[in-house]
């Protein structure tokens, strides 16, 4: 079976893994500094700091703008996501305010934004789903006009860039280094920003308040990254251009060459780091299974919109509807992208998705191929 995705692990990442064994310096130390500097510089954000994972560094964004500081404070988002997205908005004692994502590049729609905007919104969380970075000028220019954060989830928008400025290089970017991501470190994440002071505060609340030893000025979390995992990341980061490059280069292929199911837009000037090159199917169930009947594997995020996964029910968000959202949770299909893929099992994916296209039929909406 052709995995939907394929962790890459060379002779660097052993090595550097190993040497950061070796010199027993486990916890957090220099080498996440170091890997906070280099992912700093990917970016073009002025700091990095460096997390246990993508869903703490939103939950140290969130708390670091002030979110969640005065009762009732809302964060502008989507129901088209990962739940950590949403979760981490409740974490941080806010309340997200779901809106509707755009058709063409499914994510959060600009024109919704502004009409979801009260007194009580703190930030606007928007969401690069699948490597295409959300219109980050258009928020932004919206999130100044108000006077709101804007946090990126960029969890799987590393190297993605819109006009050769890259996803977290607008507000606060956060970052999931999970091994099926463009580049991991097992578990891990972070978060970019241009502002010293927003850094600083997510240090701090990301080490108990602690500047100095066992003196704590104010209550936080241990969401620290280890050098061992900061080893991994240093070895992978510069290979992520490459990584990325034979995203691309298969994602072109597909383009060309998938027949019967809509494929990815992308909006001018944007450079789609394809996490996930997902397409729009007919018969989704079916589909899958014929796919992996012919040894192709393949993955649906996501199969229910945040606002009608169960703890978003019991708080009151079941009965909101979100048509386009709900549209593609019943037909978004994504194929292996991945940059281990040899240009044979590419061939075996094309000619399997276009069978299986050509044996139900046409997906109903979107801009079929
Ligand atoms: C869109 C999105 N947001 C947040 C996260 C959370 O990242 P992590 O799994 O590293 O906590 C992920 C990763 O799975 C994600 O895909």
């Amino acid at each position: 079976m052709i995995p939907i995705a394929r962790p890459q692990m060379g002779e660097e990442e052993k090595q550097a893994v190993w040497a950061a064994l070796e010199s027993g310096a486990l916890a957090q130390g220099q080498r996440v500094r170091q890997f906070e500097q280099g992912f700093a510089e990917f970016v073009g954000a002025a700091h990095a700091v460096a997390t246990s994972s993508g869903t703490t560094a939103l939950h140290l964004a969130l708390l670091a703008s002030g979110v969640g500081e005065r009762e009732g404070d809302e964060v502008i988002t989507v129901p088209f996501t990962f739940i950590a997205s949403a979760s981490t908005v409740l974490h941080a004692g806010a309340r997200p305010v779901f809106v509707d994502v755009g058709e063409v590049d499914f994510c959060i729609d600009p024109a919704q934004v502004e009409a979801a905007i009260t007194p009580r919104t703190r930030a606007i969380l928007p969401v690069s789903l699948y490597g295409q970075p959300a219109d980050l000028p258009a928020l932004e220019e919206i999130a100044d006009r108000h006077g709101l954060a804007l946090l990126e989830d960029a969890a799987q928008a590393h190297g993605a860039a819109i006009g050769g400025r890259l996803s977290g290089s607008w507000g606060i970017g956060c970052f999931s280094f999970y091994p099926t991501k463009n580049m991991t470190t097992a578990e891990g994440g972070m978060l970019t920003t241009a502002d010293a002071g927003l850094a600083e505060r997510a240090r701090l609340l990301r080490e108990h308040g602690m500047r100095v030893r066992y003196h704590h000025e104010l209550v936080g979390f241990n969401f620290r990254m280890t050098d061992v995992h900061a080893a991994i990341g240093l070895a992978q980061l510069p290979k992520l251009p490459a990584y990325n490059g034979r995203r691309r280069e298969i994602a072109a292929r597909y383009d060309r060459e998938l027949r019967g199911v809509a494929t990815p837009a992308v909006r001018p000037g944007v450079s789609h780091a394809y996490h996930q090159y997902t397409i729009r199917v007919a018969q989704r169930d079916e589909f899958v299974e014929r796919l992996a009947a012919r040894g192709v594997g393949s993955g649906v995020y996501y199969p229910i919109p945040v606002h009608r996964q169960k703890p978003f029910v019991a708080l009151g968000y079941g009965e909101q509807r979100f048509p386009v959202t709900e549209r593609l949770t019943g037909e978004v299909l994504s194929i292996p992208v991945h940059p281990s893929l040899t240009d044979d099992e590419v061939a075996t994916v094309i000619g399997a998705v276009n069978e299986v296209a050509n044996e139900l039929g046409p997906v109903a909406s979107g801009t079929s191929a």
